[in-house]
């Protein structure tokens, strides 16, 4: 790989060892890619507060600077920890102090995190604490390089900000936040940008649900690939391409995407695909919609419902606010909860808007800061639960061994109120 001089400086020492150990890594994992050479990069999303069993271990034996460098550096030295060189901001991590005693989640995880934040906030770490920093004012600019983790942000930022990020991992943003510097390869390059696969749609998509599902096949059909969507589709929203991303980086390993017209890079078919024409081209029609609806509901058995999970990604004012009319007046079943999880910058803005006391009235949680698949939690003795969210009703069946049901925001809210899944594809 070739390093300009300042990049050759850093990995020599000339900005401390921390910095050389950050440069020692980009550049083997660059060279593993086959990266020819380094991008800047000054916006990184990465984890460093998100606490564990082995984190704490190391926090033990030698402070928080073992812990980066163990984890975030992939470094066994004795490394003291500098500030960071370029914005850096944690993502989703544990559950905070405030979710002490109202979420099933240990205390000696709560305090490890808050002495985390302490020490990385010092650093120059932005605590935003959520997989949805476009939310929260974290908004690259078209053709940016970033260096992010959280498949579900990286396919926002690639693809309805024309930001350049791959899907990072916790040392390589460790590195980069040291540094300003990432492996320039795949997504950062123009060649792998282009579409790869077409998908016509031929049933209507114009809401919340039908965007998470079309967004599941899109991830099926394309892999690790990157799908074009033409056909039968609204004008989206943020909230609903947030949603489509999420799913087909859960179902696949999509990490950007085009829709001509609307994403940044593709204001035509042909810029989409670039001059290779367009890929193969799958249909999605009413067959397709059934198969991908069921095989989201295929965990779900029983109809009584313990658990309501809503806001993966992490959910907007307006989804809180929805959240709160459709519950505004009604109380949740004696056996059911319900949890909205949130950024914690945009639970200020419901707290002050009202909408936290609408859902707290009827019985429901709005959460900060994490959600059950990254914290493993979930209200003691939950067996079935109920989603909007295709990446939920993907994973939460195989982490926390429940079943689930999957559809609308009203049909899961039904179902918080009843105790009773009554959803099913209109
Ligand atoms: Fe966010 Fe958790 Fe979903 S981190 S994307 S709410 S799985």
């Amino acid at each position: 790989m070739r390093l300009t001089g300042e990049e050759k400086g850093m990995r020599d020492g000339a900005e401390g060892p921390a910095v050389a150990a950050a440069m020692d890594l980009l550049v083997r994992y660059g060279e593993a890619l086959g990266a020819e050479r380094l991008c800047g990069v000054r916006n990184v999303a990465g984890t460093m507060t998100q606490p564990s069993p082995v984190k704490a271990r190391l926090v033990r034996e030698g402070g928080w600077s073992k812990a980066f460098a163990v984890i975030n550096l992939d470094s066994d030295e004795d490394l003291d920890i500098p500030d960071m060189r370029v914005p850096t901001c944690q993502l989703q991590h544990g559950f905070g102090a405030d979710a002490r005693g109202v979420v099933p989640y240990p205390a000696e995880m709560i305090e490890l995190q808050g002495d985390a934040e302490a020490f990385y906030g010092r650093r120059g770490v932005s605590i935003l604490a959520t997989c949805t920093p476009y939310q929260v004012g974290n908004i690259p600019v078209r053709g940016e390089h970033c260096a992010w983790m959280e498949s579900s942000a990286v396919i926002y930022a690639n693809s309805v900000l024309g930001a350049r990020t791959n899907c990072e991992g916790i040392a390589s943003t460790g590195a980069a936040s040291l540094t300003g510097k990432i492996p320039c390869w795949g997504n950062h390059l123009d060649h792998g940008r282009r579409g790869t696969h077409l998908i016509d749609v031929r049933v209507r998509v114009d809401d919340f649900l039908e965007w998470g599902m079309l967004g599941y096949f899109a991830g099926g059909v394309a892999g690790e690939e990157r799908p074009v969507i033409v056909g039968d589709i609204g004008r989206p929203d943020l909230v609903e391409l947030k949603h489509f991303g999420a799913a087909a980086a859960t179902s696949g390993g999509v990490e950007l995407y085009h829709i001509p017209g609307i994403t940044p890079e593709a204001p035509t078919l042909d810029a989409a695909f670039g001059p290779a024409g367009p890929g193969e081209e799958t249909g999605y029609g009413p067959a397709e919609r059934r198969a991908v609806y069921a095989g989201l509901n295929s965990q779900g058995t029983s109809a009584d419902v313990d658990f309501v999970l809503l806001g993966c990604p992490h959910a907007s004012v307006e989804q809180i606010w929805r959240t709160a009319r459709a519950l505004d007046g009604r109380r949740l079943s004696p056996g059911t909860e319900l949890w909205l999880m949130v950024p914690r910058a945009l639970k200020d803005v419901a707290d002050r808007s009202g909408h936290t006391e609408i859902i707290e009235r009827a019985g429901g949680k709005v959460l900060a800061d994490s959600c059950p698949a990254m914290s493993r939690a979930a209200p003691a003795g939950t067996r079935v639960f109920a989603t909007d969210s295709a990446k939920q009703a993907h994973y939460l069946p195989a982490i926390l061994g429940i079943e689930a049901w999957f559809g609308t925001l009203d049909e899961c809210v039904d179902a918080a109120v009843t105790g009773r899944w009554r959803g099913g594809l209109r």
